[in-house]
């Protein structure tokens, strides 16, 4: 089965093609992913509007890049996918509009993917993963952990109820005068700081339920940078790696409570998942490693270029959809918010 897979719900303009042989193993024939952080940096963050407008003047050129790379024509596609959401709604259609054009001209089935279920489904493309499996996903847009039993099946077992931990990461460099992307430049700057001179919380700590929390302990670092007269570069790593050492704590602590609430209701998970542009965080990864160590499971982590935002996750969540006869109609909706 071969699945073309269009991605433009944040900053990056992604195309790919899969190929999910029967046994449904699968095998990414082509991955292109263009990042518009360049467009986007001297603002600071996304412009939505300009993010838009980007996916329309690269899609199709990345799409042809895609199928030429596979070596396939369109007439050979047994389904194309789009991100239909959640994301930047300007974005969304102009990816969900592309693939339903290209559904229609070719007359091959369509899929509209959740974006989040392609973050959940990409270890069974990566590593083969059986269900069910528990997913941690820390990205700039989301903070998620997830129960993964089955393709459509997904409990959310925790969420943030306010900033996700890369907004945070992205956040805390800016009011510190670090360009964006900021989560990269932070982890830099805490590897030369002392993680013991600022005491910020770690928030929900303890708590029975697996939610995470990060506004309150971004405005604790506000509060103690706007205390230091002058912010030299030394103040700076030091928040910075007082900043990181408490999002640990707490990541550490909730995904805890996640993997005890998975268990509870599905029994052991295969392993846990990790995705999201923050998982590329060494020091994040670390922690990851010994929560998976004291629940008795393994860590999965698909390598970084499938963590982040890529047209092969989109192609595979559809071809496993596909599998299962799980199509939608041109009546299929952009959607800026989808819950799993
Ligand atoms: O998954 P991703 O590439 O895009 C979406 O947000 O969908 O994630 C990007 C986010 C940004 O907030 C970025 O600052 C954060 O992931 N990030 C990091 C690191 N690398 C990227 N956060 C902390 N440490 C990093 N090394
Ligand atoms: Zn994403």
């Amino acid at each position: 089965m071969l699945v073309l897979g269009i991605e433009t719900t944040c900053d990056e303009t992604a195309a790919a093609v899969i190929e999910r042989a029967p046994d449904g193993s699968g095998k990414i024939l082509s991955n292109i992913v263009w990042s518009q952080v360049e467009e986007h940096a001297r603002f600071g963050g996304v412009v939505p509007e300009i993010a838009a407008r980007a996916h329309v003047d690269l899609l199709d050129g990345i799409i042809d890049r895609a199928m030429t790379e596979a070596g396939i024509d369109f007439a050979q596609l047994d389904g194309v996918a789009a991100a239909a959401g959640p994301g930047l709604i300007g974005g969304v259609i102009v990816g969900l509009t592309t693939a339903k054009a290209i559904a229609m001209v070719h007359d091959t089935p369509l899929v509209a993917v959740n974006h989040l279920e392609a973050h959940a489904l990409t270890p069974r493309l990566t590593d083969a993963l059986e269900f069910p499996y528990c997913l941690f996903l820390a990205s700039g847009g989301h903070t998620q952990i997830v129960a993964v039993t089955g393709v459509g099946q997904y409990v959310r077992l925790g969420t943030t109820v306010d900033d996700a931990i890369g907004e945070a990461f992205d956040k805390v460099a800016k009011m510190l005068g670090l360009p964006y992307p900021g989560g990269p430049q932070v982890e830099r700057a805490a590897a030369n700081g002392d993680a013991a001179r600022f005491a910020f919380p770690r928030p929900l700590q303890g708590r029975p339920d697996a939610n995470f929390s990060l506004s309150g302990l971004k405005t604790a670092v506000r509060n103690e940078a706007s205390r230091l007269a002058e912010i030299t570069p030394q103040d700076v790593n030091d928040l910075c790696a007082s900043f990181q050492a408490a999002v640990l704590d707490s990541t550490a602590d909730r995904l805890s409570v996640g993997l005890k609430l998975f268990r509870e209701q599905f029994g052991a998970p295969r392993a846990l998942v990790a995705a999201g542009g923050v998982a590329a965080n060494q020091a994040i990864r670390g922690a990851l490693h010994d929560v998976a160590r004291k629940a008795g499971t393994q860590l999965i982590m698909p390598p970084p270029a499938l963590c982040t935002d890529n047209g092969a996750m989109i192609a595979w969540a559809g071809a496993e959809r596909l599998a299962l006869g799980m199509t939608d109609t041109m009546e299929a909706q952009p959607r800026a918010r989808w819950l799993l």
